[in-house]
C-alpha cells in the first residue's frame, strides 16, 4: 500500500495503473475510519484491480460554526484499517495541496437536491462536497466510486453531478453499517459522552419505526414523521434539526406516500449532529 501527499505523485501512480489496463475503484473519505468506511473499501477491492482511498478533511464543506477544527483525526489507525480492507493507495493531501491561496472555482448545484434536508441547515455544504469530489475525481480518474447510503443526500447529489457534468465514473451506493444497538456508524460518534451515546439510540429507533410504518403500507407522511418525532422527543438530550419523508427521485416534499421515498433525520445529541435515513426502495445490486 502506497501513501501519496501530492496531486502529481497520485497522478503518476494512477497513469501507470491505467497503462496496465487496471480498473480503479475510489473511496473518498475524511478519515477517522470505521467499519462503514471499510465496507466501501472492501466493495471496491472486490470489484476492481486497484483501490484508492482519499483521506482529506475538506474545509470548504464545513460552515463557519461547524466542527472543522475539532473533526477527529488518526492517520496511523486509518492506515491500518485501509490496508486490512484492501487499499492499494491512500491519497492524503494537506489543505495547501488541494486549495491554492487564490482558489476560486466551485461546483454549485441548483435545485431541490441541495436545498432540502441538510442543505437547509448547512447552506454551503454541498457546494464544498461537489467541489472537492470533482477535484478528487479529476486526480484519481476512477472507473467506479463508492459512497455510503448513510449520507443519502450526498449520494444523490454526487450521482446528479456526475450525470449533469458527463463525468466518466460510475457511482456505487453501499448500505449503512450500524453499531449493535442500531446507531449508524459515524466518525462523529466519537464526540458522544457515554450518556449521550446511550441517548443517541433514539435516532436509529426513529428510523426503524418510520421504515416499518412505510413498509406496512402507511401512506400519510404526517403520521410517519409524527411517530418518528415522538420517539426522538422522548429523549431529553435530543434536539431535532429535521425529520422528513420526501420523494426519493426529486427530493421534493410530499403528503402521501405513493412512489419510492427517503425518510431522513438530523438530530443533535448534545452538541453532536447525527444523521440517519431509510428508503422503501431496495438498493440496486452492487457490481462485484
Ligand atoms: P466521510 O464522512 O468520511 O464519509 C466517507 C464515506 O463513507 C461516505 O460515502 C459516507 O456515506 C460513507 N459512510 C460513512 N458512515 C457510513 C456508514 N455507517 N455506513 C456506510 N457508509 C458510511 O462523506 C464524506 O466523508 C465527505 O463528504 C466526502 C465525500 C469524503 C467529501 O469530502
Amino acid at each position: 500500500m502506497t501513501v501519496t501527499n501530492t496531486v502529481q505523485a497520485t497522478r503518476n501512480q494512477i497513469k501507470e495503473w491505467k497503462k496496465s489496463g487496471y480498473t480503479i475503484g475510489f473511496v473518498p473519505t475524511m478519515g477517522f475510519l470505521h467499519e462503514g468506511h471499510c465496507s466501501l473499501i472492501e466493495y471496491s477491492a472486490k470489484a476492481n484491480d486497484k483501490t484508492v482511498v482519499s483521506i482529506f478533511v475538506n474545509p470548504i464543506q464545513f460552515g463557519p460554526s461547524e466542527d472543522l477544527k475539532s473533526y477527529p483525526r488518526d492517520f496511523e489507525a486509518d492506515k491500518i484499517m485501509c490496508r486490512e480492507a484492501g487499499t492499494d493507495l491512500i491519497f492524503y493531501p494537506e489543505v495547501e495541496a488541494m486549495y491554492a491561496k487564490d482558489f476560486c472555482t466551485y461546483v454549485d448545484m441548483e435545485g431541490s437536491l441541495t436545498k432540502t434536508l441538510c442543505g437547509k441547515s448547512r447552506p454551503s455544504h454541498f457546494r464544498g462536497v461537489c467541489t472537492v469530489v470533482n477535484k478528487l475525481f479529476n486526480i484519481v480518474m476512477p472507473d467506479y466510486a463508492y459512497f455510503g447510503q448513510k449520507d443519502a443526500q450526498q449520494l444523490a447529489v454526487i450521482k446528479r453531478m456526475v450525470r449533469d457534468l458527463s463525468m466518466d465514473v460510475e457511482i456505487i451506493g453501499c448500505p449503512i453499517v450500524r453499531e449493535a444497538d442500531g446507531l449508524a456508524k459515524s466518525s462523529r460518534n466519537s464526540y458522544l459522552s457515554p450518556e449521550e451515546r446511550k441517548a443517541a439510540q433514539v435516532v436509529s429507533q426513529a428510523i426503524f419505526e418510520g421504515e416499518l410504518l412505510v413498509n406496512s403500507g402507511e401512506k400519510s407522511v404526517k403520521k410517519v414523521t409524527q411517530a418518528m418525532e415522538q420517539i426522538i422527543q422522548a429523549e431529553p438530550l435530543a434536539r431535532i434539526d429535521y425529520i422528513e419523508v420526501i420523494d426519493l427521485d426529486t427530493f421534493n416534499g410530499i403528503d402521501e406516500i405513493k412512489a419510492p421515498v427517503l425518510g431522513a433525520v438530523a438530530v443533535y445529541i448534545g452538541k453532536t449532529r447525527l444523521i440517519d435515513n431509510f428508503s422503501n426502495q431496495p438498493m440496486p445490486k452492487k457490481r462485484t
